[in-house]
């Protein structure tokens, strides 16, 4: 062999090194488990392994190895076959928790074939033929979903639950939110059919899935639209009610943030849906310094100032109505995006409309607005202590994904006149307490 020969020669092999060892190529694991009584519930036919009947349990679909966009990587090794004799002290394991129900009946060889084939072999990076079925049923075995929802009262008896009792259920069990996947009984009920808990890229501890496949998950949201709704500090103290300035004191004279509301098309909105998951400052704490700045509390609802009442409150009766597109940090995190995408000043700064007490039209203000987002928000008004009209909350129209801006379905009340005041921002702390006193004096 010629120079040249042993010089490709070990090039490959110092190649093989790095293949040999390649850093995991996914994100992460869907560990997926079937309900047997909506699979074999539907239209389509199903039948019992040869061992007979499955036990009245979950059963194992897969472990996919994922992508945190939401696509997945599959068949990616043809060398590498299934091989039973790999897996022989398993079968009795598998056969019972990982039981196959496609026609015509057989012993489950094939599925387990199928989903290593397809999945396994994409996640030979962290574990071979062994491990993979292996930690499948350790996983299985660890989640006890069976057992966690019947603790839960949520029997398989044909009955109807919702899909918050279930998901929190399984999240109170595990630890982690899951995703739920239904199938249509023959009456085109929705049914429970397959049950996502996202896994580690070892294989073996369970985990939060990543935000992008939680709003994505198939369960859509029962609502239509949403309200963002940001208030001006200034209309609050400068109203009847007087205010209390937040006791961080160093807030931005700007919008404030008030909350993210789901709505329905008629004008009503969910409230308070879930007395099993109210708000929890330790689920937001990488975000508490951002929302002491742009989420703070003048008291309009409670003096003294208190911000962590206020989140609590917009978790408790708006948050807990959608969390079928967020969690308590994601519906959090969705505020301080939109707050950062879209800054309410400067947009009617821009356009000659400034906090300084004079009036303008409100259709001025809308087309504000309009003019940068495409649709016309909601404008609601309170009254200064002489009664004139005045600039109070702002409602802008989104999805019911929170993704994008929507003409509104619906405007909210009508409090304003034609032409409204845009009240000064309060003063700084020396003041504060005489003008909530003096506001107060006046109202009586
Ligand atoms: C408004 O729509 C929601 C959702 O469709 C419904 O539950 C509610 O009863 C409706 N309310 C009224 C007053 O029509
Ligand atoms: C604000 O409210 C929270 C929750 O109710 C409470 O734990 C906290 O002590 C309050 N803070 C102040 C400064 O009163």
């Amino acid at each position: 062999m010629g120079a040249k020969g042993w010089f490709i020669l070990k090039l490959l092999m110092f190649q093989g090194l790095f293949v040999s060892r390649p850093q995991e190529d996914f994100d992460f694991f869907y560990l997926v488990l079937q309900w047997p009584g909506a699979y074999c519930d539907t239209t389509r036919a199903c039948c019992y392994p040869t061992s007979g009947k499955p036990a009245a349990d979950f059963g194992i679909h897969g472990l996919w190895p994922n992508y945190n966009g939401g696509s997945w990587p599959s068949n990616c090794d043809p060398d590498s076959q299934f091989d039973r004799s790999q897996i022989s002290d398993l079968v009795s394991s598998l056969k019972k928790n990982w039981p196959t129900l496609s026609c015509p009946s057989n012993e489950g060889f094939k599925f387990w074939e199928h989903e290593w084939e397809k999945h396994g072999t994409c996640s030979e990076s962290v574990m071979d033929q062994h491990e993979y079925f292996e930690n499948a049923l350790k996983l299985k075995e660890k989640a006890n979903l069976l057992q966690i929802l019947t603790n839960s009262g949520i029997n398989p008896d044909d009955g109807f639950y919702s899909l918050k009792k279930i998901t929190n259920a399984i999240k109170n069990g595990i630890g982690f939110t899951p995703g739920i996947e239904c199938n249509k009984d023959p009456e085109r009920n929705d049914q429970l059919h397959q049950i996502y808990i996202c896994v580690d890229t070892s294989g073996t501890e369970f985990i939060e899935c990543p935000s992008l496949v939680v709003s994505s998950s198939p369960t859509a949201p029962d609502f239509n639209f949403f309200y963002w709704v940001n208030y001006w500090p200034g209309a609050i103290c400068d109203s009847q009610k007087g205010c209390c300035p937040p006791t961080k004191g160093n807030t931005a004279s700007d919008f404030i943030i008030h909350g993210l509301w789901p709505q329905f098309n008629n004008g009503t909105w969910p409230a308070f849906c879930d007395q099993t998951n109210l708000f929890d400052i330790s689920k937001i704490s990488d975000l508490v310094c951002q929302m002491e700045k742009k989420w703070t509390e003048w008291g309009v609802w409670a003096c003294p100032s208190n911000e962590t009442n206020l989140w609590e409150h917009e978790w408790n009766k708006h948050g807990t109505c959608v969390q079928s597109i967020f969690d308590q940090h994601s519906y959090f995190l969705t505020n301080l995006k939109f707050r950062h995408k879209l800054n309410l000043l400067n947009i009617l700064i821009q356009k000659g409309i400034k906090p300084t007490d004079g009036f303008y039209g409100l259709d001025e203000i809308k087309n504000a607005i309009k003019c940068v987002i495409g649709f016309a928000p909601g404008i609601e008004c309170n009254e200064d202590v002489k009664g004139n009209k005045q600039l109070f909350q702002i409602y802008i129209c989104l999805d019911n994904y929170a993704k994008e801006f929507v003409e509104c379905p619906y405007v909210p009340d009508k409090s304003c006149a034609s032409k409204i005041k845009f009240p000064k921002f309060p003063e700084r702390d020396p003041l504060s307490e005489s003008l909530s006193v003096m506001s107060s004096v006046s109202t009586t």
